[in-house]
């Protein structure tokens, strides 16, 4: 079964070929981080203008690199949110009309549970393919949760962040430093020059499974206003430590608590080499992390997701809409 996954939540206009919900046949992405850079954030207007110069060629691209015509796509799938509306409208609204045209059922993802299905794509490193119940730490620009999955569809938010998502704390982070925009990048790059020397607060909200990443923003705020820092690369390297042992921390005692077969990361701070790294040295059940480009927004996650949607009975008519707020569950 080969689905056509488009995504356009963000700032990544994406479209990808997928069969059977595990081999990527193509991956297609053209990212508008030079664009948004200039305003050290994403301008949501910008980004849809943008999604829809975009979105036509990166189609035809993700086609033809899998070598494939509209005849041989079984269904197509689509991030309907959580997102930005007039973002994910460009990729609803192309995924509707190419299934009206072609005779294709059509299936609306959310977002997160795409990030979660790119562990689904064929690891080349470890060949595992996840095993139920299990339990993913997704962490993203916009989410930070802690989800136990118990089989395909099946959902429980076991913890989340109480104010910014771990990838904010990041962007926030680097915009305090000066590093630049993304933040995330910015700031694994700047810590590797470092160390974490400099003591920041970590929020463990002891008795719950949720986040807070607030506080270290603005205790790091505070000491870059008092002059007090003197290595951003030092404050880089501290401020990472600080994130990914609360993070690592949080996710092994929830896989202890519900006793669960694998641990799964997903989302663009997966692709950080620390978190990555600290949580497979840390945990002892099983840990599986997606490459690296199915960390970060791409339509090959979707279209694993749509492919379990599909062969769950999940299609959509053609009033399937964006859900800007849509959450886990
Ligand atoms: O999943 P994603 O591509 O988009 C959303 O759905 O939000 O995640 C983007 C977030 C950004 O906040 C970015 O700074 C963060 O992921 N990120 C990282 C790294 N790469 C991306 N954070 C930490 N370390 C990284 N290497
Ligand atoms: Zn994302």
């Amino acid at each position: 079964m080969k689905i056509l996954g488009i995504e356009t939540s963000c700032d990544e206009t994406a479209a990808a070929v997928v069969e059977d919900g595990v081999r990527i046949l193509s991956n297609q992405i053209a990212s508008q981080v030079e664009i948004h850079a200039r305003y050290g954030g994403i301008v949501p207007e910008v980004a849809s203008r943008q999604h829809i110069l975009a979105i036509i060629p990166i189609v035809d691209q993700a086609m033809a690199e899998a070598g494939v015509n509209w005849g041989d796509l079984d269904g197509i799938a689509v991030t309907i949110g959580p997102g930005l509306a007039g973002s994910l409208l460009v990729g609803v609204n192309v995924a509707k009309t190419i299934a009206l045209a072609r005779g294709l059922p059509v299936t609306g993802v959310n977002h997160l549970e795409g990030h979660i299905y790119a562990n689904w794509l064929i690891n080349r490193d470890t060949e595992l393919a996840p095993l139920f119940p299990l339990v993913c730490l997704i962490v993203s620009g916009g989410h930070s949760d802690l989800v136990l999955m118990r089989g395909h569809g099946d959902y429980v938010v076991v913890g989340r962040t109480r104010d910014d998502a771990a990838g904010e704390a990041f962007d926030k982070a680097a915009r305090i430093l000066g590093l630049g925009y993304p933040g995330g990048p910015a700031v694994e790059q700047a810590a590797k020059g470092g160390v974490a020397s400099i003591k920041l607060p970590r929020a463990w909200l002891k008795g719950t499974n949720d986040f807070s990443f607030s506080g270290v923003k603005t205790a790091l705020l505070r000491l870059v206003e008092g002059g007090r820092i003197s290595s951003p690369a030092d404050a880089a390297a501290s401020f990472q430590e600080v994130v990914i042992d609360v993070l690592v921390t949080k996710t092994v005692a929830v896989a202890k608590q519900h006793r669960v077969k694998q641990v799964l990361l997903a989302g663009g701070v997966a692709s950080n080499g620390l978190l990555r790294h600290w949580l497979v040295e840390n945990s002892p059940i099983p840990v599986l992390v997606p490459e690296l480009i199915l960390c970060t927004d791409n339509a090959a996650m979707i279209a694993a997701c749509g492919y379990y949607r599909f062969q769950a009975g999940k299609v959509d008519g053609l009033d399937l809409d964006v859900i800007p707020s849509l959450r886990l569950a």
